[in-house]
């Protein structure tokens, strides 16, 4: 009989190196994901109120963060969260960069993994940018916000505020209301609250509702008033950066308040509304909605901080949640 023994047995050969992990859609993530995502969230969230707010749990790690479109929220709460975790952070701005001067995207990524970074966390306005980033170097990637694609913790910190506010994501009834067309938020979060439980319904005129989208699994309203039935109100602004030259969506903005603004006439008590940012008060949103109790905003950058946390976490460390989160008790 032939010797079918292997040249050199398994346990000799060097260890697989561990599969690099990426974020770049909602869509590489099974329930269980987003559950361990939320609970480690949940746990440095925790370490939010304290005095020293720094954890040693990343030291000596390299975040490079890399906006290609402007930022305040996801840029500046990655950033916190790699310091916090005592990671060392680049932030790259593409105003400023050698990509003002025709740098590729390509170039640009081989250039920085030239400095080993551990994560390249990057923005840019053509979808798939963070996959051709993840091809040329040997970081983890993580979208923050591609094209009309993808924004994955965007949709990882609205269902973690939404279990903060309201118990639990299944069952609840979730109305979109807006620019969906154009929105990589829309996108992201309807997948993350179908796989979720939730019941998504988006609401807004025919122009801005990508047409087949009840494939996905929600519900579409063209009737404004469809927003009262739902638990949460989450509010998308008109994103003209995205729009087509010359294209005309809605008559005019004015008109597009009128008949699609989230006023306080259109809500009931006890809802709660939320909003990715930026906002544009008066426009699809009033200021009074935009500042009442039941409006999250604010707490959605809160979660943004300890969501990022959590994510950067779970991408360079492998092993059984259980021990990690341990581990973070520890040190903390
Ligand atoms: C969103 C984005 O950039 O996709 N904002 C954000 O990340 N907080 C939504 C938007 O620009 O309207």
């Amino acid at each position: 009989m032939a010797d079918v023994r292997p040249l050199v047995r398994d346990e000799l050969l060097p260890p697989k190196p561990p599969e690099r992990r990426h974020l770049i859609s909602i869509g590489d993530l099974a329930r269980d994901d987003v559950e361990r995502l939320l609970t480690l969230a949940k746990t440095f969230a925790g370490t939010l109120d304290r005095d020293v707010k720094k954890l040693p749990t990343l030291r000596g790690r390299t975040v490079v963060n890399l906006f290609y479109e402007s930022s305040t929220r996801t840029s500046s709460s990655f950033e916190l969260a790699a310091k916090r975790l005592s990671a060392d952070v680049m932030s790259i701005k593409a105003s400023g960069s050698a990509v003002d001067k025709g740098e590729s995207l390509k170039d640009t990524a081989l250039t920085i993994g030239c400095y080993d970074p551990d994560v390249i966390v990057i923005r840019h306005p053509e979808i798939g940018a963070p996959n051709l980033v993840a091809r040329f170097t040997e970081a983890h990637v993580v979208n923050a916000g591609d094209g009309k694609h993808q924004h994955p913790t965007q949709a990882l910190l609205d269902l973690y505020t939404i279990v903060e506010e309201l118990g639990r994501v299944e069952g609840l009834h979730v109305a979109i209301v807006g620019d969906v067309l154009h929105s990589r938020v829309a996108r992201s979060d309807v997948q993350a609250l179908l796989l979720m439980g939730a019941h998504v319904t988006l609401v807004g005129p025919p122009p801005l509702i990508p047409r087949g989208i009840e494939a996905m699994g929600c519900a579409v309203s063209h009737d404004i008033g469809a927003i009262k039935e739902a638990d949460v109100v989450y509010v998308l602004r008109m994103q003209k950066e995205r729009m087509l030259a010359g294209a005309n969506y809605v008559p005019s903005l004015r008109e597009y308040t009128a008949r699609w603004g989230v006023t306080p006439e259109r809500i009931r008590p006890g809802q709660k509304v939320m909003h990715p940012g930026p906002m544009n008060r008066g426009v699809e949103i009033d200021g009074a909605v935009a500042d009442m109790a039941d409006a999250l905003i604010e707490r959605q950058v809160r979660s943004g901080l300890a969501v990022r946390m959590a994510v950067l976490y779970d991408l360079l460390t492998h092993g059984p949640v259980g021990v990690k989160v341990a581990e973070i008790q520890a040190v903390a």
